[in-house]
């Protein structure tokens, strides 16, 4: 990245003189038209690093709304993860108490207004929200919001997600713009490198341990046995009562040795050299639990869900087990689909059916749904049931990396 034209001419007015133009190579318009001043550069700067400075992938999420925020002295700010299918599958938000959130209801999906950004990929920064073809209105206790300023946050030719800032007083700028998407810029590097660590980090304790357990067979436990052998050997010449028995009870404590390592390195073993293939499991688990019905289940999992670990494998399919054995039994559904996928810090789960769906605090409660919950919690996980009589149902069930 360079910062183009002119010397740096440190100030100490607030904005300070006009400053030029910040180019970054390859990237957003914006810059082009924007005079940023000295002292709105050196606050992106600042924000860069600080966003840039983060190893841990949620911690680069929420420093980048909050950074943008700060940058631009937007009121509201807020982050969506796009998924497969474009909505958005998480949604951090800064600014709105979490109580008035709460009553709010559900995150918003990405439809309206954020979807449009997810839909042209490119920036959208607009007076007053509700002038906007696009917009569709706001929930029940939704502050008022107008207006607006989203910037697509790309991780190479993909975009992974979208910054939103709301409320600006006198309304968002072309200096704004500017300073948000080469933050932008900047959070996708920092995204994708965290998620790299992530990776390597996982495969690293794989690998430790696959390590350790092949030393641990392949040396100790063959050099045990070895030694039993000779001691075996040696009894063969010795008359000696007493020292026969002695060599019996050593050669039995070396075969006890040998059964609790084998215990033990079998312990190590799970996610070394059975490492579970969550597409196969998944679609052996619908083949089994849809064959007797005639509904068509459809199922996706991500590339990145894929590689789960195995604690994680064993939650998800059993909850997946739940909320499909629902949809099957009590829905009615033609069409059901499957899909998991990775958000920021945690694998996303969803089982949507187009059923009769039903009203949660009518119907007459049987275990499933409970254990759903507790299986969530216990996982430090979530689970949101949106459903309503005659519109289908969908199970979200978010579980943490
Ligand atoms: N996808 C769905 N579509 C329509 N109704 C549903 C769906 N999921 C759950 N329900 C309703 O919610 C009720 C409670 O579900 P829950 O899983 O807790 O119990 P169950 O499936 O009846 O019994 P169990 O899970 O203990 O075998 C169901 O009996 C059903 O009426
Ligand atoms: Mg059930």
């Amino acid at each position: 990245m360079t910062f183009a034209s002119g010397p740096y001419a440190p100030t100490d007015t607030d904005e300070g003189p006009e400053f030029g133009s910040i180019c970054i190579v390859g990237y957003p318009h914006a810059m082009v038209d924007a005079k940023l001043t000295a002292s709105r550069l050196a606050q992106m700067v600042e924000g860069a690093a600080a966003v840039a400075g983060q190893t841990d992938l949620t911690a680069v999420l929420w420093t980048t709304v909050e950074t943008a925020m700060d940058l631009t002295g937007a009121k509201y700010g807020a982050l969506g993860v796009i998924g497969e299918h474009s909505t958005l599958i998480q949604f951090l938000h800064v600014g709105i108490d979490p109580d008035l959130a709460a009553k709010m209801g559900d995150p918003p999906r990405g439809r309206g207004v954020l979807g449009t950004i997810t839909r042209v990929a490119t920036t959208l920064r607009v007076d007053r929200l509700s002038d906007h073809p696009d917009f569709i209105g706001f929930p029940d206790h939704h502050p008022p919001m107008e207006s607006f300023l989203g910037v697509p946050i790309r991780i190479g030719d993909a975009v992974f997600g979208n910054l939103y800032l709301t409320e600006k007083k006198a309304g968002f700028t072309i200096d704004d713009e500017a300073l948000v998407e080469a933050l932008a810029v900047i959070a996708g590097s920092a995204i994708s490198t965290a998620r790299l660590q992530r990776r390597l980090r996982r495969v690293a304790v794989v690998e430790d341990r696959e390590r350790i357990a092949r030393d641990l067979h392949d040396a100790i436990i063959q050099d045990l046995f070895a030694v039993g052998l000779s001691l075996q050997a040696l009894g063969h010449n010795i008359k000696d009562d007493a020292v026969h028995s002695g060599l019996d009870e050593a050669v039995g404590r070396l075969d006890d040795s040998i059964a609790a390592l084998r215990r033990y390195i079998f312990d190590l073993r799970p996610p070394v050299w059975t490492r579970r293939n969550l597409r196969l499991e998944l679609a052996d688990l619908v083949g089994q639990l849809a064959g007797p019905y005639g509904a068509d289940v459809d199922v996706h999992v991500s590339k990145e869900a894929a590689e789960l670990p195995g604690t994680a494998v064993d939650d998800a399919l059993q909850m997946i087990r739940e909320a499909l054995s629902n949809a099957l039994r009590h829905s009615g559904a033609t069409k059901i689909s499957v899909t998991i996928e990775e958000g920021a810090d945690c694998v996303l789960i969803s089982v949507t059916d187009d059923g009769d769906g039903f009203d949660p605090s009518t119907v007459s409660r049987g275990m499933g749904l409970d254990n759903l919950r507790s299986r969530a919690d216990k996982a430090r996980g979530t689970t949101t049931i949106n459903t309503s009589p005659g519109q289908g149902t969908t199970v979200l069930i978010s579980l943490p990396l």
